[in-house]
């Protein structure tokens, strides 16, 4: 017989490995560190230039980062920063290096969701997160699943649950709790609204005095920022329920977008959400939240069965919200939610395989242009990188063969290529700021 005791004693155990495993995984610190950049990736895979061009353009100016240059080696290796230094200065044929942003608008927030496990999201996120911060755009990423996946892979271990999206749902409950009191002290009709009093066990755990940038963290690379999460974030799915019933006016769904909202405009250009394998307080956040909704699915039947009940349930809870009887609050607009874009993109794709082909026809045929173009392909690279906890952009093409993660490489630069596409127009499309 096992009880909860047993199984406390294996999760100890497994959790002596664990710091093993990130010893064997990061760097003896145990800090993720990222990579330079060969000037053949620089030039061809990242600024997408002749690689003589560039070389000329750089011996021309010694003002420009010149580099590193490894012992036995006759390349160069440069870091994001210089990367990033070279964007901003250099013109190339009369064109900036600098990737296209609208003016006047927020970062544009896409959310990587699907309830079946094991789709690819948290790949697709840490690829996407990557490959927008090597084409020059700042991001922040958010981590909505407590398994953490996202934040392990960006070298975050050692998080407390105040600073995961389960801090900014209580302390938005706080706020908004004090907002409605004092809107309701200031009523004038005299009606007086009931005021709503929160327990100390919520009130005294400091929230309130955390501010916004408390939940963000730098990550290895030095233009991705991440919210991350951990394991014991996994209550928020109860306490979220138990909050709603203090305040049941309070529009738990607007959390996270509330909080976004309220980062200055110019801070990041793309906000990219990971969401756990289910529908529940968290991931209707990302949602709510979300411009863009990127379904990834895996190419077997019950990957479409399951992708298929997914955005049936989301359609439902989705439409529920829209008939959240609380007030609206400023800012907010009508809880009826509508995205600016909404894409499926298959993962774990192999295009030899006559059932993957079979699959991949039958989401054609029902989701059209909704289906992304460009699958993301099964590769024994990002197998392999994954296991690490890297992505192919982390990964040293030293590391493996060069067709291998040039494969591997291309499937998600192809992939990124279209996101990017779609996100631009979407991003058009937002509300300018204020
Ligand atoms: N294109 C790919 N090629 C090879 N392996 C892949 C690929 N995409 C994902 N995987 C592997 O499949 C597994 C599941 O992927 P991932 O963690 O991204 O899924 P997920 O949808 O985030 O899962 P969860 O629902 O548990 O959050 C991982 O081990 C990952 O390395
Ligand atoms: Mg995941």
């Amino acid at each position: 017989m096992f009880t909860h005791e047993d199984l406390s004693k294996l999760q100890a155990q497994s959790l002596r490995m664990q710091g093993f495993i990130r010893q064997q995984t990061y760097s003896p610190e145990r800090e993720k560190t990222l990579r330079r950049f060969s000037s053949w990736e620089v030039a061809e895979l990242i600024f997408k230039v002749n690689q003589s061009t560039l070389r000329g353009r750089l011996a021309a100016d010694p003002t420009l980062p010149q580099g590193y240059v490894e012992e036995d080696g006759r390349q160069r290796w440069y870091s994001l920063e210089e990367i990033n230094e070279i964007r901003r200065r250099l013109k190339v044929s009369r064109k900036s290096l600098m990737p296209p942003r609208p003016t006047g608008k927020r970062a544009i927030r896409a959310a990587i969701a699907n309830f079946k496990g094991g789709a690819g999201k948290s790949t697709v996120a840490l690829h996407f997160a990557h490959a927008a911060a090597l084409d020059g755009y700042r991001v922040l990423c958010v981590d909505f699943d407590p398994q953490a996946t996202l934040s392990h892979s960006m070298g975050l271990t050692d998080v407390a649950e105040e600073y995961t999206v389960w801090g900014i749902m209580a302390r938005d409950l706080v706020q908004e709790t004090e907002r409605m009191n004092s809107a309701a002290r200031g009523a004038e009709s005299g009606t007086a609204l009931p005021q709503r009093r929160l327990p100390a066990s919520i009130t005294g755990m400091g929230l309130s005095d955390l501010r916004d940038a408390d939940f963000i963290k730098p990550t290895n690379w030095p233009t991705i920022d991440l919210i991350p999460s951990c394991a014991n974030a996994a209550f928020v799915e109860f306490a979220s329920a138990q909050y709603r019933h203090l305040n049941p006016e309070w529009s738990f769904f607007a959390a996270v977008r509330r909080y976004l909202d309220h980062l200055p405009a110019d801070a990041y250009d793309l906000v990219i959400f990971d969401c756990p394998p289910a529908i529940g307080y968290q991931s209707m956040n990302a949602v709510f939240a979300a411009d863009v909704l990127y379904i990834p699915s895996g190419p077997g039947y019950w990957e479409y069965d399951s992708t298929t009940s997914f955005i049936g349930q989301l359609a439902e809870a989705l439409e529920d919200l829209s008939a959240f009887s609380g007030p609206v609050p400023a800012g907010t607009g009508s809880p009826e939610k509508a995205f600016q874009d909404i894409r499926f993109l298959l993962t774990r794709f192999e295009p030899g395989n006559d059932l993957h082909r079979a699959m991949r026809s039958a989401f054609e045929k029902v989701f059209g242009e909704r289906l992304a173009t460009h699958p993301i392909e099964m590769t024994r690279a990002v197998e392999q990188s994954g296991r690490f906890l890297a992505s192919i952009y982390e990964t040293d093409y030293r590391d493996m063969t060069r067709e291998t993660w040039r494969r591997a490489r291309s499937s998600f630069d192809q992939a990124y290529e279209e996101f990017r596409t779609h996100m631009l127009a979407a991003w058009e499309n937002l509300e300018d700021e204020a």
